[in-house]
């Protein structure tokens, strides 16, 4: 198990777009690995391979949305390399949005309630599926890391600018 680092804003890094996964090999199987041990670790629903330095177009995602008898959250880790929207619906579905790398800052952002995604898994096998509520609100959110654009950039700048403030200032109190 590695939990590796979370790179957070004002990092550069964030605004990289991640270029295509050539093949899916052992390297890559790590990678999701370690991204997933992170998410968990992070209390994240989901993680772009950005998020921990790599600009692979790599993603991560477990919503983690029905619990077991003890109340416990039941892990289905899934794993998305080269995810690509192939098509988007014209209705619009607002979500409170959270990002690993902007802590504990939430923001409600506008986007298409479904989309139709393309990628391959871990054995490098092809898939495509139309995605809706919260899966389709998390994929946009974490393809947008994979072309350095964050959640923030979808609110007004008014808006943005006070999450980021507030941010410094829990830093600062930290
Ligand atoms: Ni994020």
């Amino acid at each position: 198990m590695a939990v590796l680092e979370i790179v957070e804003v004002p990092d550069p890094r964030l605004r990289v777009v991640s270029t295509a996964v050539e093949s899916v090999d052992d390297a890559i199987r790590q990678l999701v690995t370690d991204m997933t041990d992170t998410m968990y670790a992070a209390k994240g629903i989901g993680l772009a391979a950005i998020q921990v330095g790599v600009a692979s177009r790599v993603v991560v995602i477990d919503l983690q949305t029905e619990e077991d008898a003890d109340g416990k959250p039941i892990r289905a880790p899934h794993a998305y390399i080269n995810p690509e929207i192939l098509s988007v619906s014209d209705e619009l579905s607002s979500y409170s949005e959270g990002c690993l790398s902007i802590p504990e800052q939430y923001a409600d952002v506008e986007r298409p309630a479904r989309c139709r995604v393309r990628w391959l898994d871990t054995d490098g096998l092809a898939h495509e599926e139309e995605l809706d509520g919260l899966l389709s609100t998390c994929m946009q959110h974490e393809i947008d890391h994979c072309d350095g654009i964050l959640f923030i950039d979808h609110v007004s700048r008014l808006k943005r600018e006070m999450l980021l403030r507030k941010l410094a200032k829990q830093r600062k109190a930290a």
